[in-house]
């Protein structure tokens, strides 16, 4: 069974919207790291067990930017945390999902993720995230 890991909201104003959830949830962000390789910065928040993670766009041609010039800010993705990625990869594969890596490749917050395309789930982007022990 996947635990759900973290809600990803694509946001156009990382600092208004860092304020703007530490009003809702009630806390500060605890964490804010920049993910190059994809073109965003993150923050994240602890929920009870799981966590928001909020996304910015730091390029035009990040998913980030092209996700909220089509559909505007919001729910972007939901994270489950998965105990062996490549498997559970396998597994989805062989079942006819269409994952959107090949590989896993290195998220925020020190996850191996990789990305189950919408239109084969439901329209929810899901992503699967193993945590990286060092
Ligand atoms: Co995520």
């Amino acid at each position: 069974m996947y635990k759900l890991e973290h809600i990803g909201i694509a946001v156009k104003d990382m600092e208004a919207s860092n304020e703007l959830f530490a009003r809702i949830l009630g806390v500060a962000p605890y964490k804010q790291e920049e993910v190059a390789s994809e073109g965003v910065t993150t923050s994240f928040f602890r929920t009870g067990d799981s966590k928001v993670e909020l996304l910015e766009a730091t390029r035009a041609d990040s998913a980030i930017a092209k996700y909220i010039e089509k559909r505007g800010e919001g729910m972007h993705h939901v994270a489950f945390e998965v105990e062996d990625i490549h498997a559970e990869m396998e597994r989805l594969r062989s079942a006819g999902f269409r994952l959107l890596n090949e590989e896993p490749k290195r998220g925020a917050d020190n996850k191996l993720v990789c990305f189950v395309h919408p239109k084969t789930a439901n329209g929810v982007l899901v992503e699967l995230c193993q945590s990286i022990r060092d």
